[in-house]
């Protein structure tokens, strides 16, 4: 881990040790990838104003999220099957976050339980929400995230329909799954990464396999999975969930101003503007370009979250000075946990502090308050 400097390394590293289908199903956005790119391009064109001679020599990334301390505004998103980037992965991305004191997010699609996670990690985490049409299951999946002291329930609103991404089919990453002789040769080359997983706790959805009373075996549950998203899925349906979550929710998806008026009616805490990684509707607006106009809407009613494209704490320093509060990272420990497991993730997570401490030294501000549109160039 010494000589890895910035995220892009840690993809690098992710890349040569993970299995291509794992390593694709991570990196890639759907169809023609244009909303993934704009991620990134909208995010680079944002341009600093450097200040110089402040007294800078107090700087601290800490703030609060949801009135909750946290050293610094960033969360590690929901991503799904992390447990086959790294055997276990959910546990150790969980133990990187609670180390450096940030929350740390299950999805619903991940390899561990929310019961294996609850028993291996010392602190409250988040847990994810995918609503699906069998809903004694899923008010049975939220009562489980409740025993299991889950601290914040973040109900993901982007995909009631599925972007395809073409690389997934490509690789077999399909429903059910497509074992291929070059895939099984691929993962020969990785004997690192198949003992890893082999040993994990789990080899299909945790929070999905046994409760369903459908057979463990990936091909069924996979189905069963597909035939499970709730197109009819609406906004009554957030009623519902607040009658059973009496926690913090999180509304994770919006991108477009009329939805987070919406929002702000479901008595929701926060939102998290995202395109989901650019990985569902192509040809959306990137994350960064909707922000301000969401905040001006409803930044005074609720918390304003962002994800969509950070890989650097200059990013995190964007979106904070368009009016995010905090800022998710999906692909970014992602890469991490592929490249290292929990010390991966560890280190994205350093990289990107250390990263934001700098930004806010050369732009000339102290504490995260302080953070707003007129560190932008125009
Ligand atoms: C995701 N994302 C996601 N979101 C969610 O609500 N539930 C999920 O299970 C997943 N799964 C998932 C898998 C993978 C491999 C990725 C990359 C992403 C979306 C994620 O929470 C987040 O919105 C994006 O990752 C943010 O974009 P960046 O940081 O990856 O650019």
């Amino acid at each position: 881990m010494k000589h890895i400097t910035c995220i892009d390394d840690l993809r690098a590293l992710h890349q040569r040790r993970v299995p291509k289908a794992f390593f694709d199903y991570c990196d890639r956005g759907s169809y023609a990838e244009e909303t993934l790119r704009a991620n990134r391009e909208d995010m680079q064109a944002i341009k600093f104003r450097q200040r110089i001679l402040v007294d800078v020599s107090k700087r601290d990334t800490s703030t609060t999220i949801l009135g909750e301390p946290s050293t610094m505004p960033l969360v590690l998103a929901p991503v799904g099957l992390l447990g086959m980037q790294h055997g276990d992965g959910e546990i150790h991305a969980c133990r990187a976050a609670q180390a450096a004191g940030i929350p740390f997010t299950q999805s619903t699609m991940s390899i561990c339980s929310i019961e294996d996670i609850a028993a291996s990690v010392e602190k409250p985490f988040w847990f994810q929400l995918y609503v699906m049409k069998d809903r004694g299951f899923i008010k049975a999946l939220i009562e489980r995230a409740i025993a299991a002291k889950c601290s914040a329930l973040v109900l993901t609103v982007d995909l009631q329909v599925i972007g395809q991404r073409h690389q997934d089919i490509k690789n077999g990453m399909t429903v059910p799954p497509e074992w291929s002789l070059s895939k099984l040769i691929d993962f020969a080359t990785k004997p690192a990464w198949v003992s890893g997983v082999l040993q994990g706790k789990r080899r299909t959805f945790g929070n999905l396999a046994g409760h369903l009373k459908v057979s463990d075996d990936i091909t069924s549950l996979s189905t069963w999975i597909n035939s499970q998203f709730d197109t009819s899925l609406n906004w009554s349906d957030i009623d519902w969930i607040r009658s059973i979550w009496p926690g913090k929710l999180i509304l994770k998806g919006i991108l477009d101003v009329e939805d987070a008026e919406l929002a702000a009616k479901t008595g929701a805490q926060a939102i998290v503007v995202s395109n989901h990684g650019g990985r569902q509707l192509d040809g959306a607006p990137s994350s960064i370009e909707v922000l301000p106009e969401i905040v001006d809407a409803v930044g005074d009613r609720m918390e304003i979250m962002f994800d969509g494209g950070i890989r650097s704490g200059q990013d995190v320093m964007r979106a904070l000075a368009l009016g995010a509060k905090s800022c998710m990272i999906g692909r970014a420990y992602a890469y991490g946990l592929g490249a290292g497991g929990q010390a991966g993730v560890a280190k994205a997570i350093d990289i990107i502090q250390k990263e934001l401490l700098t930004t806010m030294g050369l732009c000339g501000v102290n504490r995260i308050e302080e953070i707003d549109d007129h560190i932008i160039a125009v």
